[in-house]
């Protein structure tokens, strides 16, 4: 069961939060498709201004589409394209203030104008990447780098 959590206006709080009631929805007994499942639903609950989150995982080959919150989206991505591929490929966190000017961004939701994308990487193998959309520009800055990344650190200690 959710018991409904207070969020804070201030973005930093509310990273706090987030991160400190994480544990109480990551289950290490759980099936990782079942944890992401999960954790998809509780970023849209505490993150504002976002219009799709979820998780696209990693093959072998190609990043595949995993559980998510918004809209239906494009089912698979090859590493190197779109902001997924890219940061997938680098193994790094990508922020893009206006998705129109990232050179192979894939549109999915046509509302969507930024994004972020964290690298899901366990013993140096790649596991997948969260992104997240915001229908607004510039909606994710450093603070959101720095919580996410610490949010996925507490994903990959469980999966
Ligand atoms: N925009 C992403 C594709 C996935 S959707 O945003 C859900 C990209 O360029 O990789």
């Amino acid at each position: 069961m959710f018991i409904d959590i207070e969020k804070s206006t201030d973005k930093i709080k509310n990273y706090q939060l987030l991160l400190d009631n994480l544990k109480y929805y990551l289950n290490k007994e759980d099936n990782l498709i079942t944890n992401l499942s999960n954790l998809s639903a509780y970023l849209n609950y505490f993150l504002d201004d976002i219009n799709w989150v979820g998780f696209y995982l990693y093959d072998g080959l190609k990043l595949y589409l995993g559980p998510f919150q918004g809209l239906p989206a494009c089912t698979t991505i090859k590493l190197g394209n779109g902001v997924c591929g890219v940061s997938a490929e680098e193994r790094n966190t990508v922020i893009v203030d206006d998705v129109d000017k990232f050179p192979t961004h894939i549109v999915c939701d046509s509302r969507s104008k930024s994004e972020i994308v964290i690298p899901i990487i366990k013993y140096d193998k790649l596991i997948g990447v969260l992104d997240i959309d915001s229908s607004s520009f510039s909606r994710f800055n450093i603070d959101d780098k720095i919580h996410l990344e610490k949010l996925i650190t507490k994903l990959v200690d469980i999966i």
